[in-house]
Protein backbone atom coordinates (compact mmCIF):
# COMPACT_ATOMS: atom_id res chain seq x y z
CA UNK A 1 0.00 0.00 0.00
CA UNK A 2 2.60 2.70 0.82
CA UNK A 3 4.64 2.37 -2.59
CA UNK A 4 1.31 2.69 -4.06
CA UNK A 5 0.36 5.72 -2.23
CA UNK A 6 4.16 6.95 -2.99
CA UNK A 7 3.69 6.06 -6.83
CA UNK A 8 0.58 7.95 -7.20
CA UNK A 9 1.65 10.47 -4.95
CA UNK A 10 4.79 11.52 -6.52
CA UNK A 11 2.84 11.20 -9.86
CA UNK A 12 0.03 13.72 -8.81
CA UNK A 13 1.88 16.28 -7.36
CA UNK A 14 5.76 15.58 -8.43
CA UNK A 15 7.39 15.59 -4.90
CA UNK A 16 7.40 13.36 -1.96
CA UNK A 17 5.80 13.33 1.37
CA UNK A 18 5.61 12.54 5.03
CA UNK A 19 3.98 9.38 5.31
CA UNK A 20 1.07 8.53 8.14
CA UNK A 21 -1.28 5.83 9.33
CA UNK A 22 -3.65 4.64 11.68
CA UNK A 23 -5.86 1.73 12.72
CA UNK A 24 -9.17 0.46 12.70
CA UNK A 25 -10.48 -1.58 15.90
CA UNK A 26 -12.31 -4.44 17.61
CA UNK A 27 -13.95 -3.72 20.74
CA UNK A 28 -13.91 -7.42 22.92
CA UNK A 29 -16.85 -5.88 24.94
CA UNK A 30 -18.66 -2.44 26.15
CA UNK A 31 -20.79 -1.74 23.18
CA UNK A 32 -22.69 1.69 23.75
CA UNK A 33 -21.31 2.22 26.17
CA UNK A 34 -18.92 5.24 25.72
CA UNK A 35 -21.68 8.05 25.43
CA UNK A 36 -23.24 6.64 28.18
CA UNK A 37 -19.89 7.51 29.99
CA UNK A 38 -19.27 3.66 31.09
CA UNK A 39 -16.06 1.11 30.11
CA UNK A 40 -15.23 -0.08 26.60
CA UNK A 41 -12.65 -2.08 25.90
CA UNK A 42 -11.08 -1.86 22.19
CA UNK A 43 -7.91 -2.18 20.42
CA UNK A 44 -6.45 -0.99 17.57
CA UNK A 45 -5.93 -3.45 14.73
CA UNK A 46 -3.70 -4.24 11.52
CA UNK A 47 -5.76 -3.03 9.35
CA UNK A 48 -5.04 0.69 8.47
CA UNK A 49 -5.91 4.06 6.59
CA UNK A 50 -2.61 5.25 5.03
CA UNK A 51 -1.67 9.02 3.66
CA UNK A 52 0.89 10.90 1.84
CA UNK A 53 1.14 14.21 2.72
CA UNK A 54 3.27 17.63 1.91
CA UNK A 55 2.67 21.07 3.07
CA UNK A 56 1.90 22.91 -0.01
CA UNK A 57 2.47 26.49 0.44
CA UNK A 58 -1.12 27.64 -0.36
CA UNK A 59 -4.38 28.02 1.75
CA UNK A 60 -6.42 24.65 -0.19
CA UNK A 61 -6.17 21.34 0.50
CA UNK A 62 -6.01 18.59 -1.75
CA UNK A 63 -7.05 15.63 -1.65
CA UNK A 64 -6.81 12.24 -3.79
CA UNK A 65 -8.37 9.21 -2.73
CA UNK A 66 -7.12 6.20 -4.27
CA UNK A 67 -9.77 3.49 -3.20
CA UNK A 68 -12.51 5.78 -4.32
CA UNK A 69 -10.64 7.24 -7.61
CA UNK A 70 -11.89 10.55 -6.35
CA UNK A 71 -10.07 14.16 -6.09
CA UNK A 72 -11.31 16.69 -3.95
CA UNK A 73 -10.02 20.46 -3.52
CA UNK A 74 -11.04 22.45 -0.11
CA UNK A 75 -10.31 25.92 1.61
CA UNK A 76 -9.79 25.63 5.17
CA UNK A 77 -12.24 28.32 6.07
CA UNK A 78 -15.94 26.86 7.57
CA UNK A 79 -18.09 27.97 4.27
CA UNK A 80 -15.23 25.74 2.34
CA UNK A 81 -16.76 22.50 3.28
CA UNK A 82 -16.82 20.12 0.31
CA UNK A 83 -20.26 18.43 -0.36
CA UNK A 84 -18.18 14.91 -0.88
CA UNK A 85 -18.88 13.39 2.70
CA UNK A 86 -15.71 11.14 2.34
CA UNK A 87 -13.70 14.53 1.71
CA UNK A 88 -15.56 15.87 4.78
CA UNK A 89 -13.88 13.72 7.24
CA UNK A 90 -10.75 15.37 6.53
CA UNK A 91 -12.12 18.97 6.67
CA UNK A 92 -13.94 18.13 9.54
CA UNK A 93 -10.29 17.20 11.14
CA UNK A 94 -8.50 20.60 9.86
CA UNK A 95 -11.27 22.38 10.87
CA UNK A 96 -11.81 20.68 14.53
CA UNK A 97 -7.28 21.46 14.70
CA UNK A 98 -8.24 24.94 13.76
CA UNK A 99 -11.11 25.95 16.59
CA UNK A 100 -8.90 24.24 19.61
CA UNK A 101 -6.51 26.27 18.32
CA UNK A 102 -4.41 24.45 15.92
CA UNK A 103 -2.38 25.57 12.99
CA UNK A 104 -3.21 24.25 10.15
CA UNK A 105 -1.53 25.55 6.46
CA UNK A 106 -2.61 23.80 2.88
CA UNK A 107 -1.39 20.62 2.37
CA UNK A 108 -1.74 17.67 -0.25
CA UNK A 109 -2.62 14.46 0.49
CA UNK A 110 -3.16 11.23 -1.03
CA UNK A 111 -4.49 8.14 1.07
CA UNK A 112 -6.12 4.73 0.86
CA UNK A 113 -6.54 1.38 3.57
CA UNK A 114 -7.68 -1.33 4.01
CA UNK A 115 -10.35 -0.98 6.76
CA UNK A 116 -13.02 -3.05 5.43
CA UNK A 117 -15.74 -0.49 4.63
CA UNK A 118 -18.80 -0.51 6.60
CA UNK A 119 -17.98 -3.83 8.78
CA UNK A 120 -17.95 -2.12 12.13
CA UNK A 121 -14.09 -1.94 11.86
CA UNK A 122 -13.97 2.51 12.23
CA UNK A 123 -12.30 2.84 8.73
CA UNK A 124 -13.89 6.57 9.48
CA UNK A 125 -12.04 7.04 12.40
CA UNK A 126 -9.10 5.44 11.24
CA UNK A 127 -9.37 8.43 8.67
CA UNK A 128 -9.76 11.22 11.06
CA UNK A 129 -6.92 10.10 13.47
CA UNK A 130 -4.62 9.41 11.20
CA UNK A 131 -5.08 13.27 9.60
CA UNK A 132 -5.43 14.56 12.91
CA UNK A 133 -1.91 12.84 14.21
CA UNK A 134 -1.00 13.93 10.87
CA UNK A 135 -2.05 17.91 11.16
CA UNK A 136 -0.18 17.74 14.87
CA UNK A 137 3.28 16.38 13.68
CA UNK A 138 3.11 18.75 10.57
CA UNK A 139 1.83 21.72 11.72
CA UNK A 140 1.77 21.51 15.59
CA UNK A 141 5.25 20.41 16.77
CA UNK A 142 3.02 17.24 18.36
CA UNK A 143 1.74 19.91 21.23
CA UNK A 144 -1.79 18.58 21.10
CA UNK A 145 -2.30 15.72 23.17
CA UNK A 146 -3.66 12.25 22.47
CA UNK A 147 -7.15 12.84 23.81
CA UNK A 148 -7.68 15.98 22.12
CA UNK A 149 -6.62 14.25 18.68
CA UNK A 150 -9.33 11.64 19.07
CA UNK A 151 -12.02 14.17 20.46
CA UNK A 152 -10.86 16.25 16.92
CA UNK A 153 -12.11 12.66 15.30
CA UNK A 154 -15.20 12.53 17.54
CA UNK A 155 -16.02 16.37 16.90
CA UNK A 156 -15.37 15.22 13.16
CA UNK A 157 -18.20 13.44 13.32
CA UNK A 158 -20.54 15.33 15.28
CA UNK A 159 -20.17 18.30 13.36
CA UNK A 160 -19.57 17.47 9.83
CA UNK A 161 -20.58 13.68 9.41
CA UNK A 162 -24.03 13.28 11.58
CA UNK A 163 -23.11 10.93 13.63
CA UNK A 164 -23.54 11.78 17.42
CA UNK A 165 -20.71 8.85 18.35
CA UNK A 166 -18.79 8.41 21.54
CA UNK A 167 -14.94 8.18 22.00
CA UNK A 168 -14.92 4.63 21.71
CA UNK A 169 -13.17 4.45 17.87
CA UNK A 170 -11.27 7.45 18.09
CA UNK A 171 -9.77 6.62 21.42
CA UNK A 172 -8.54 2.92 20.13
CA UNK A 173 -7.09 4.21 17.04
CA UNK A 174 -4.95 6.81 18.46
CA UNK A 175 -4.23 4.90 21.74
CA UNK A 176 -3.59 1.69 20.17
CA UNK A 177 -0.67 -0.38 21.31
CA UNK A 178 0.50 -3.81 19.89
CA UNK A 179 -0.82 -6.95 21.63
CA UNK A 180 -2.79 -4.42 24.05
CA UNK A 181 -6.37 -4.08 24.39
CA UNK A 182 -7.37 -1.04 26.37
CA UNK A 183 -10.06 -0.45 28.72
CA UNK A 184 -11.10 3.03 28.97
CA UNK A 185 -13.55 4.63 31.58
CA UNK A 186 -15.51 7.29 29.43
CA UNK A 187 -16.24 9.14 32.01
CA UNK A 188 -12.81 10.03 33.63
CA UNK A 189 -10.60 8.85 30.74
CA UNK A 190 -8.81 7.26 32.54
CA UNK A 191 -7.30 4.50 30.93
CA UNK A 192 -5.27 0.80 31.03
CA UNK A 193 -3.23 -1.58 28.97
CA UNK A 194 -4.33 -5.07 29.26
CA UNK A 195 -1.47 -7.39 27.42
CA UNK A 196 -4.05 -9.57 25.27
CA UNK A 197 -2.42 -13.26 24.28
CA UNK A 198 -5.07 -15.68 24.63
CA UNK A 199 -3.54 -18.41 24.87
CA UNK A 200 -4.55 -21.81 22.84
CA UNK A 201 -7.87 -19.05 21.40
CA UNK A 202 -8.28 -17.15 18.31
CA UNK A 203 -10.06 -14.21 17.91
CA UNK A 204 -11.68 -13.90 14.53
CA UNK A 205 -14.18 -11.56 12.91
CA UNK A 206 -17.16 -12.94 10.44
CA UNK A 207 -18.43 -9.99 8.28
CA UNK A 208 -22.44 -10.44 7.74
CA UNK A 209 -21.56 -7.89 4.69
CA UNK A 210 -24.95 -6.59 5.58
CA UNK A 211 -23.42 -2.65 5.40
CA UNK A 212 -23.28 -0.81 8.44
CA UNK A 213 -24.10 3.04 7.89
CA UNK A 214 -24.72 4.96 10.78
CA UNK A 215 -25.12 7.81 9.19
CA UNK A 216 -28.77 8.25 9.15
CA UNK A 217 -29.19 4.94 11.06
CA UNK A 218 -31.02 4.46 14.31
CA UNK A 219 -27.66 5.29 16.28
CA UNK A 220 -28.60 8.73 17.25
CA UNK A 221 -31.83 7.53 18.38
CA UNK A 222 -30.22 5.07 20.87
CA UNK A 223 -28.17 7.85 22.29
CA UNK A 224 -31.27 10.19 22.77
CA UNK A 225 -32.76 6.95 24.63
CA UNK A 226 -29.92 6.72 27.40
CA UNK A 227 -30.03 10.59 27.89
CA UNK A 228 -33.73 10.73 28.10
CA UNK A 229 -33.55 8.32 30.15
CA UNK A 230 -30.33 9.28 32.18
CA UNK A 231 -32.92 12.89 32.42
CA UNK A 232 -35.52 10.98 34.06
CA UNK A 233 -32.95 9.60 36.38
CA UNK A 234 -31.86 12.59 37.49
CA UNK A 235 -27.95 11.40 36.50
CA UNK A 236 -25.34 13.00 34.42
CA UNK A 237 -24.99 9.52 32.48
CA UNK A 238 -26.30 5.85 32.66
CA UNK A 239 -23.07 5.47 34.51
CA UNK A 240 -24.91 6.52 37.35
CA UNK A 241 -27.95 4.43 37.31
CA UNK A 242 -28.52 1.04 38.82
CA UNK A 243 -31.28 -1.48 38.36
CA UNK A 244 -33.05 -0.44 40.92
CA UNK A 245 -32.80 3.20 40.14
CA UNK A 246 -34.26 2.20 36.65
CA UNK A 247 -36.77 -0.39 38.34
CA UNK A 248 -38.47 2.41 40.02
CA UNK A 249 -38.72 5.13 37.11
CA UNK A 250 -40.22 2.07 34.93
CA UNK A 251 -43.72 3.84 34.64
CA UNK A 252 -42.06 7.24 33.93
CA UNK A 253 -40.37 5.88 30.84
CA UNK A 254 -41.39 4.03 27.27
CA UNK A 255 -40.80 -0.01 27.87
CA UNK A 256 -38.40 0.96 24.58
CA UNK A 257 -35.98 3.52 26.66
CA UNK A 258 -36.33 1.07 29.76
CA UNK A 259 -34.63 -1.77 27.56
CA UNK A 260 -31.90 0.24 25.90
CA UNK A 261 -31.21 1.41 29.68
CA UNK A 262 -31.14 -2.07 31.06
CA UNK A 263 -28.77 -2.82 28.08
CA UNK A 264 -26.33 -0.46 28.97
CA UNK A 265 -26.45 -0.87 32.95
CA UNK A 266 -25.21 -4.35 32.74
CA UNK A 267 -22.61 -3.75 29.90
CA UNK A 268 -21.41 -1.48 32.25
CA UNK A 269 -20.45 -4.07 34.33
CA UNK A 270 -19.95 -6.86 31.64
CA UNK A 271 -17.20 -4.93 31.11
CA UNK A 272 -15.26 -4.99 34.29
CA UNK A 273 -15.88 -8.88 34.60
CA UNK A 274 -14.31 -9.44 30.96
CA UNK A 275 -11.61 -7.45 32.41
CA UNK A 276 -11.23 -9.05 35.74
CA UNK A 277 -11.90 -13.06 34.21
CA UNK A 278 -8.61 -11.79 31.81
CA UNK A 279 -6.31 -11.61 34.72
CA UNK A 280 -7.29 -14.89 35.70
CA UNK A 281 -7.44 -16.62 32.37
CA UNK A 282 -10.73 -17.64 32.71
CA UNK A 283 -12.07 -16.95 29.12
CA UNK A 284 -14.85 -19.06 29.68
CA UNK A 285 -16.56 -16.27 31.63
CA UNK A 286 -14.96 -13.47 28.85
CA UNK A 287 -17.24 -15.88 26.59
CA UNK A 288 -20.13 -15.74 28.74
CA UNK A 289 -20.67 -12.15 28.75
CA UNK A 290 -19.82 -11.83 25.19
CA UNK A 291 -22.89 -14.02 24.36
CA UNK A 292 -25.05 -12.13 27.04
CA UNK A 293 -23.87 -8.71 25.19
CA UNK A 294 -25.09 -9.93 21.57
CA UNK A 295 -28.41 -10.96 23.46
CA UNK A 296 -28.79 -7.63 24.91
CA UNK A 297 -27.85 -5.69 21.67
CA UNK A 298 -30.04 -7.78 19.76
CA UNK A 299 -33.17 -7.64 22.23
CA UNK A 300 -32.88 -4.85 24.48
CA UNK A 301 -30.97 -2.53 22.35
CA UNK A 302 -32.40 -3.62 18.94
CA UNK A 303 -29.17 -2.84 16.91
CA UNK A 304 -28.82 -6.30 15.59
CA UNK A 305 -30.41 -7.60 12.11
CA UNK A 306 -31.76 -11.42 11.22
CA UNK A 307 -27.55 -12.08 9.76
CA UNK A 308 -25.90 -11.53 12.55
CA UNK A 309 -28.57 -13.28 14.62
CA UNK A 310 -27.62 -15.72 12.44
CA UNK A 311 -23.83 -16.01 12.73
CA UNK A 312 -24.13 -15.66 16.49
CA UNK A 313 -26.22 -19.17 16.40
CA UNK A 314 -23.92 -21.17 14.70
CA UNK A 315 -21.32 -20.10 17.20
CA UNK A 316 -23.06 -21.41 19.94
CA UNK A 317 -24.09 -24.27 17.35
CA UNK A 318 -19.89 -25.09 16.87
CA UNK A 319 -19.05 -24.76 20.44
CA UNK A 320 -17.63 -20.97 20.10
CA UNK A 321 -16.77 -19.62 23.77
CA UNK A 322 -18.50 -16.17 22.90
CA UNK A 323 -19.16 -14.37 20.10
CA UNK A 324 -21.31 -11.34 19.67
CA UNK A 325 -21.84 -8.09 17.26
CA UNK A 326 -19.18 -6.01 17.60
CA UNK A 327 -19.47 -2.00 17.12
CA UNK A 328 -22.40 0.04 16.51
CA UNK A 329 -24.44 -2.30 14.87
CA UNK A 330 -26.92 -2.57 12.11
CA UNK A 331 -24.57 -4.84 9.93
CA UNK A 332 -21.15 -5.18 10.04
CA UNK A 333 -19.25 -7.95 11.85
CA UNK A 334 -19.18 -10.51 14.71
CA UNK A 335 -16.06 -10.90 17.09
CA UNK A 336 -15.63 -14.51 18.02
CA UNK A 337 -13.14 -15.86 20.52
CA UNK A 338 -12.95 -19.63 19.69
CA UNK A 339 -10.58 -22.22 20.87
CA UNK A 340 -7.78 -22.99 18.00
CA UNK A 341 -9.51 -27.00 17.69
CA UNK A 342 -12.66 -25.67 17.13
CA UNK A 343 -11.66 -22.74 14.63
CA UNK A 344 -11.72 -25.03 11.61
CA UNK A 345 -14.80 -26.15 12.33
CA UNK A 346 -16.75 -23.31 12.97
CA UNK A 347 -15.13 -21.42 10.29
CA UNK A 348 -16.64 -24.34 7.51
CA UNK A 349 -19.38 -24.63 9.58
CA UNK A 350 -20.52 -20.50 9.61
CA UNK A 351 -19.38 -20.35 5.60
CA UNK A 352 -21.41 -23.17 4.30
CA UNK A 353 -24.69 -22.51 6.73
CA UNK A 354 -24.63 -18.67 5.83
CA UNK A 355 -24.18 -19.10 2.27
CA UNK A 356 -26.65 -21.58 1.90
CA UNK A 357 -29.19 -19.15 4.15
CA UNK A 358 -28.00 -16.12 2.34
CA UNK A 359 -26.31 -16.19 -0.87
CA UNK A 360 -22.92 -15.12 0.04
CA UNK A 361 -20.30 -16.51 3.01
CA UNK A 362 -19.55 -14.08 5.05
CA UNK A 363 -15.59 -12.52 4.97
CA UNK A 364 -13.38 -14.18 7.50
CA UNK A 365 -11.37 -11.37 8.88
CA UNK A 366 -8.54 -12.43 11.59
CA UNK A 367 -6.89 -9.76 12.97
CA UNK A 368 -3.67 -8.67 14.82
CA UNK A 369 -4.02 -6.10 17.76
CA UNK A 370 -1.16 -3.72 16.47
CA UNK A 371 0.03 0.07 17.14
CA UNK A 372 -2.40 3.25 16.75
CA UNK A 373 -1.37 6.47 14.63
CA UNK A 374 1.62 6.67 13.78
CA UNK A 375 4.11 7.92 11.29
CA UNK A 376 5.32 5.46 8.45
CA UNK A 377 9.73 5.61 8.56
CA UNK A 378 11.08 5.23 5.53
C1 LIG B 1 -19.83 3.22 17.01
C2 LIG B 1 -19.49 4.56 17.65
C3 LIG B 1 -18.80 4.38 19.00
C4 LIG B 1 -19.58 3.44 19.90
C5 LIG B 1 -19.97 2.17 19.15
C6 LIG B 1 -20.87 1.28 19.96
O1 LIG B 1 -18.67 2.52 16.68
O2 LIG B 1 -18.66 5.31 16.79
O3 LIG B 1 -18.60 5.63 19.61
O4 LIG B 1 -20.70 4.08 20.44
O5 LIG B 1 -20.61 2.45 17.92
O6 LIG B 1 -20.20 0.78 21.05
Amino acid sequence: MREKIKEQFKQRFGTDGVIYASAGRINLIGEHTDYNGGFVFPGAIDKYIMAEININGTDKVRVYSMDMDAYCEFGLNEEDAPQEQWARYIFGVCRETIKRGGVVKGFDTVFAGNVPLGAGLSSSAALESCFAFALNDLFNDNKIDKFELAKIGQSTEHNYCGVNCGIMDQFASVFGKKDCLMRLDCRSLEHEYFPFHPEGYKLVLLNSKVKHELVDSPYNKRRESCERVAATLGVETLRDATYTMLADVRDKISDEDYRRARFVIGEKQRVLDVCDALERGDYETVGRCMFETHDGLSRDYEVSCEELDYLNDVARECGVTGSRIMGGGFGGCTINLVKEDRYDNFIATAKEKFNAKYGHEPEVINVIISDGAHKVED
